[in-house]
């Protein structure tokens, strides 16, 4: 099935009854992972919104939820090198288990922003959960990436929180671009 999103055409390429699948299966190693410890579920807006609401579902632990935002992408295709912080952390993270949660990791830059400037704020452990990961993009070794939903080409995609200049988070599945 394909989609247009604004002036692109996307198909489908992971069903949404495959992430939820995965989701599952995420969520119940993070279940085992964080039963005492009260971890902190930090999302990346906007991407994370979809995901977080689905992922935090299955891991029935205690826990809290707080958000960031930043952007790399200026609503198009290509990433940009320059990370602008529109939302700050609001939360104290200091001796905390932090759960980063993001759509999808490309190039890597945005993670390894993120990660460095969580680490100064001295948690216990950072540990990244991200839907996404396209290897072939990824310019950073970034040892706390431990829980991957999907590994996938180095295409760009949208749905299931992604966008296209601002467009098609709202898609139940998750479409690739149609060259
Ligand atoms: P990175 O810094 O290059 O890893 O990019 C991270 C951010 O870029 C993600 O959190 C997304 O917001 C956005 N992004 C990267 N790849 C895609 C894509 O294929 N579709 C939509 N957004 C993307």
């Amino acid at each position: 099935m394909k989609v247009k999103v604004d002036d692109l055409e996307f198909e489908k390429m992971i069903s949404f009854e495959a992430i939820e699948k995965r989701t599952a299966e995420l969520g119940a190693i993070l279940t085992e992972q964080y039963q005492d410890s009260l971890p902190v579920f930090l999302g990346v807006l906007n991407g994370c919104f979809v995901f977080m609401a689905d992922l935090v579902k299955q891991v029935p632990v205690p826990c809290q939820i707080a958000f960031m935002k930043l952007s790399s992408y200026r609503g198009g295709l290509e990433s940009t090198r320059e990370i602008i912080e529109e939302l700050d952390l609001k939360i104290d993270i200091a001796g905390r288990d932090v759960i980063l949660v993001e759509d999808i990791v490309d190039t890597g830059n945005t993670l390894r922003y993120l990660v460095d400037k969580l680490r100064a704020l001295k948690p216990k452990s950072i540990k990244v959960c991200a839907l996404l990961y396209k290897p072939d993009a990824m310019e950073h070794e970034i040892p706390e990436m431990q829980y991957i939903g999907f590994e996938i080409e180095n295409k760009f995609v949208v749905g299931y929180g992604l966008d296209y200049k601002e467009q098609g988070r709202n898609l139940k599945d998750i479409y690739q671009l149609v060259k």
